[in-house]
């Protein structure tokens, strides 16, 4: 396992780090994106949408469950925070969603961790001020840890 700790102290700074991991995306990849309301999950995936080449706007998922973006992969952008059972995100497609190649990001996706598979890259939101947050970023899989690896390697951007 792998856990490394960044800090975002400005919203720029979270979008920077999503901008990151879009960059760095490889097919299949999926995260898990916990921490409370208004931590910074949306922000965080609007910047892995640019990373990835897309230029539209790119809004919470909170109502409409799932959005997807075309970029240089496709990503698809879910919310759990409404949901209260697993069989729901399942009756979304999800087994079917997470296995086309593209990228995939949950918000409050501790809410059902059992949904993941092993290579799931975790990324948890702590508050540290208003402006300010911890980002623990966490890898469990032989498979995923290089990606954690080379994320540290070349942030800050
Ligand atoms: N360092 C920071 N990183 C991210 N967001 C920050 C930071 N500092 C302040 N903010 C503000 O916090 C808010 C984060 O909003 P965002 O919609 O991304 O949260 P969220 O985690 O998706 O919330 P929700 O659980 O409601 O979906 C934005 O208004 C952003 O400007
Ligand atoms: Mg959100």
């Amino acid at each position: 396992m792998l856990t490394t700790s960044i800090t975002c102290d400005t919203p720029e700074q979270t979008f920077q780090l999503g901008q990151l991991i879009g960059r760095q995306a490889q097919p299949g990849d999926i995260w898990s994106l916990s921490g409370q309301l208004g931590a910074g999950k949306t922000l965080l995936v609007q910047g892995i949408a640019k990373g990835l080449g897309f230029e539209g706007p790119v809004n919470s998922p909170s109502f409409n469950l799932q959005h997807i973006y075309e970029g240089r992969l496709n990503l698809y952008h879910f919310d759990w925070y409404r949901l209260m059972n697993p069989r729901e995100v399942e009756d979304l497609g999800w087994f079917e969603w997470t296995g086309r190649g593209g990228v995939v990001a949950v918000e409050w996706g501790d809410k059902f961790p059992k949904l993941f598979p092993a290579t799931t890259l975790k990324l948890f939101f702590e508050f540290l001020s208003e402006e300010s947050r911890r980002v623990i970023v966490e890898a469990s899989h032989p498979e995923s840890i290089p990606r954690v690896e080379e994320l540290i390697k070349c942030w800050p951007l």
